[in-house]
């Protein structure tokens, strides 16, 4: 049988399903200028060697101490100009949008993951169900974006601008007449970061705590590895800046907590959706003092309760600290204790935290 004659077939079994993301959504490019100071990160990173010596580097108990050793030299004192044509997945037609940035070690597929049975963790699809549009992008370096260099563009400061960019897009290009940011982990600070510098109608946190003291378990237990040599069938375009754990288990114990996760969900992530970061990033984030008293959104950190980079493996008595950074913000709600680890999205616990989201939302008045 030739291809030709299977495709009727495949179109009724698509007109028979559910209005799903695959209809309802479409892929796009969308170019952004960013003009934005860089650091000098001077982490060079060839081999695994190297991203030892960093991780020792970025363990440090003194990392984040005045004499620290960031591999960071200087400022660059001039705004670079950039233009990235940022890929990403824009679903709906306007009106209360939501802008959702994955974390490290991620993509998009965080927020749309697509294998048998990931109809319970598609926040996208939750998201449409509710009325919501939704525009969800890889970051720069990531996916469907343009691979950049991981040291002189993959900065915090560069992809906070980046957001802002699209934040822009959703209001001028996808008839976006509100916005909400939602986060994850290292997306979450991007998120804060945008949220601090342009108006927005609601902010979103997870993987989130807001203090980098529980940093170290997450840089050592994910046991960083080149990722070009470390899977050179995905990766081996990308420079050797770029960064993955060193195994299922190693990204299991960071970003998962028994009993409250699938093992089939967690091979998914680790060998379908997780993607490298850039070795600029982590320095650059742990540089930047992000201002959270000048975000005026509410807010909402939604947790589970063992996250270990957020939280140290136990976010109880350590989440409430955000009530002290969002002084500034009309209303700040908190979730410490959702049965799940770092990947909040992943765990059996994501329909009953997305429909958290939405109430959230619909109470601070982004109603579809
Ligand atoms: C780690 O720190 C040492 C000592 O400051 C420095 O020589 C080295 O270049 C750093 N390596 C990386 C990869 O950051
Ligand atoms: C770089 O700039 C940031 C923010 O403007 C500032 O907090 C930091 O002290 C500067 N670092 C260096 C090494 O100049
Ligand atoms: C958070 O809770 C812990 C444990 O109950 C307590 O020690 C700490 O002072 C609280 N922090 C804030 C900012 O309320």
């Amino acid at each position: 049988m030739h291809f030709h004659q299977l495709l009727p077939i495949f179109a009724a079994a698509a007109q028979a399903l559910p209005q799903s993301t695959s209809v309802r959504c479409r892929e796009v490019q969308i170019p952004i200028t960013v003009s934005t100071p860089r650091f000098i990160v001077t982490a060079d990173i060839h081999d695994d060697w190297d991203a030892a010596a960093l991780t020792l580097n970025l363990t440090r108990r003194d990392v984040t101490t005045s004499a620290d050793p960031l591999p960071i030299e200087a400022n660059m004192s001039e705004p670079v100009k950039s233009t990235y044509t940022v890929g990403a997945t824009l679903c709906g037609n306007g009106g209360p949008t939501l802008v959702l940035t994955h974390g490290i070690i991620e993509s998009k597929l965080y927020w749309n993951p697509k294998f048998l049975g990931s109809e319970k963790y598609n926040f996208v699809d939750a998201a449409l169900a509710q009325g919501y549009s939704v525009l969800s992008y890889d970051r720069i370096g990531v996916g469907s974006s343009p691979k950049v260099n991981s040291l002189t563009d993959a900065q915090f400061q560069v992809e906070v601008a980046v957001l802002e960019g699209l934040v822009n897009y959703a209001k001028t290009k996808a008839h976006a007449t509100q916005v909400a940011l939602i986060g994850h982990s290292y997306g979450s600070y991007i998120s804060s970061g945008a949220a601090s510098h342009v108006p927005v109608d609601g902010l979103v946190l997870t993987g989130f705590s807001g203090t980098f003291d529980y940093f170290a378990p997450f840089v050592a237990g994910a046991g960083l590895r080149v990722a070009k040599t470390q899977n050179p069938f995905r990766w081996g375009h990308l420079d050797s800046g770029y960064l993955t754990t060193s195994d299922l288990y190693a990204e299991t114990y960071v970003y998962y907590a028994e009993p409250h996760f699938e093992h089939t969900v967690a091979e998914y992530t680790f060998n379908v959706a997780s993607e490298p970061f850039a070795v600029g990033e982590l320095p650059s984030v742990l540089a930047t003092t992000v201002n959270y008293k000048d975000i005026k959104a509410p807010v909402l950190v939604l947790q589970g309760q063992f996250d270990v980079s957020a939280c140290g493996g136990n976010c109880v008595g350590v989440v409430n600290g955000t009530k002290e950074l969002f002084t500034g913000a009309k209303v700040l709600e908190y979730v410490d204790n959702l049965p799940a680890g770092h990947n909040l999205n992943f765990h059996k616990i994501a329909p009953q935290a997305f429909q958290k989201i939405f109430t959230f939302l619909k109470a601070q008045g982004l109603k579809p």
